[in-house]
């Protein structure tokens, strides 16, 4: 773990419950860091902070050099159903908040995402140009240009699917229906290039504490089809992996906006620029699905 710049101030976390934002504060917490954080929830020791109507006062009690940004509305089709809502929530108040953190001399490490291509293309660079095919691609584009026409002093770091560190939602329902001997149902056209939850909180935090700004791809070295992952979960879990059914996802289950074709993201800058180690898609799988095996026949 890196000491972040100046040791007496805290690091702020801006959605400190979110799944990225609550490994963060894990790993400062490991590594005895200050940090502040904001929420919703009424979070014990949380700064309340709504990004629909953000209340600038209560950010004025941290004074920090880093911010960690990973609030935001994250489904993509609530950005579908309310793209002017959401949009003053993920780009307006996200930029305001950006720049007022830039105007104190912090450094931002945004969370924006893959969801930026349109997954024609396989494994694009950072260098690679950006067409979103969604409304949640459009207002993380609308971020990142903002950031990088005003030279704000950011790091933006563009994850594929970030995977929990135990087997939560789509991998929770395969084990539970394999486990009471019934079919799981798993695409056979779609792919995903997963990524822990603590490299992406562990680069975040390398990010932050060398002062890095531009765009940083962090994913799988490769991607994986959901039915082979799930027939990976039924063979290291000792349950039939016959009843895993490949199915081919229609229009109506998942819409072709989004659905990308390539999931992947070239991954060299961090492996090049901050010797980062990326692994396979099955690696990483495989250490989640060992929870698996080892919490016997109970749910994960
Ligand atoms: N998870 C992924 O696979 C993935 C992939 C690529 C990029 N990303 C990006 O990475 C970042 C973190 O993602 P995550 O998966 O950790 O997020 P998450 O678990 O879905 O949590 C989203 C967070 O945003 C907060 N939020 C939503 N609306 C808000 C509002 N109006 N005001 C204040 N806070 C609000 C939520 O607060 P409440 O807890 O109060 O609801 C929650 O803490 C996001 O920017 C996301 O777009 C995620």
């Amino acid at each position: 773990m890196m000491t972040l710049r100046n040791d007496e101030l805290p690091a702020l976390i801006v959605g400190g419950d979110s799944l990225v934002g609550g490994e963060i504060r894990r790993q400062l917490n490991e590594a005895k860091r200050p940090f502040a954080f904001t929420s919703r929830k009424g979070t014990d020791g949380a700064i309340p902070l709504d990004l629909a109507v953000p209340d600038m006062h209560a950010l004025e009690t941290v004074d920090t050099d880093t911010v960690f940004f990973c609030a935001a509305v994250t489904n993509m089709a609530a950005c579908e159903a309310d793209p002017a809502g959401t949009w003053r929530i993920n780009v307006d108040h996200t930029l305001d908040l950006i720049r007022y953190w830039s105007e104190r001399h912090a450094h931002v490490v945004f969370f924006s995402s893959s969801q930026v291509f349109d997954g024609d293309t396989p494994a694009p660079d950072e260098t690679a140009e950006i067409c979103p095919k969604n409304e949640y691609g459009r207002q993380k584009t609308a971020v990142e240009n903002e950031i990088a026409e005003a030279g704000l002093p950011a790091a933006i770091v563009r994850p594929t699917k970030i995977l929990a560190d135990h087997p939560v939602g789509m991998f929770a329902q395969w084990w539970q229906l394999l486990n009471g001997n019934e079919k799981a149902y798993a695409a056979s056209n779609l792919s995903f290039a997963p990524i822990p939850v603590r490299d992406v909180a562990d680069l975040s935090i390398r990010l932050a504490a060398r002062r890095r700004d531009g765009l940083w791809h962090i994913a799988s070295r490769n991607s994986i089809a959901y039915d082979a992952a799930a027939r990976l979960m039924a063979r290291m879990a000792g349950l039939p992996v016959s009843l895993v059914e490949s199915e081919v996802l229609t229009e109506e289950k998942v819409p072709a906006i989004f659905r990308h074709r390539f999931t992947d993201l070239a991954t060299d800058k961090v492996v090049q620029e901050l010797n980062f180690p990326i692994k396979s898609a099955e690696e990483i799988l495989q250490s989640l699905f060992a929870h698996l095996r080892t919490s016997g026949r109970t749910a994960p």
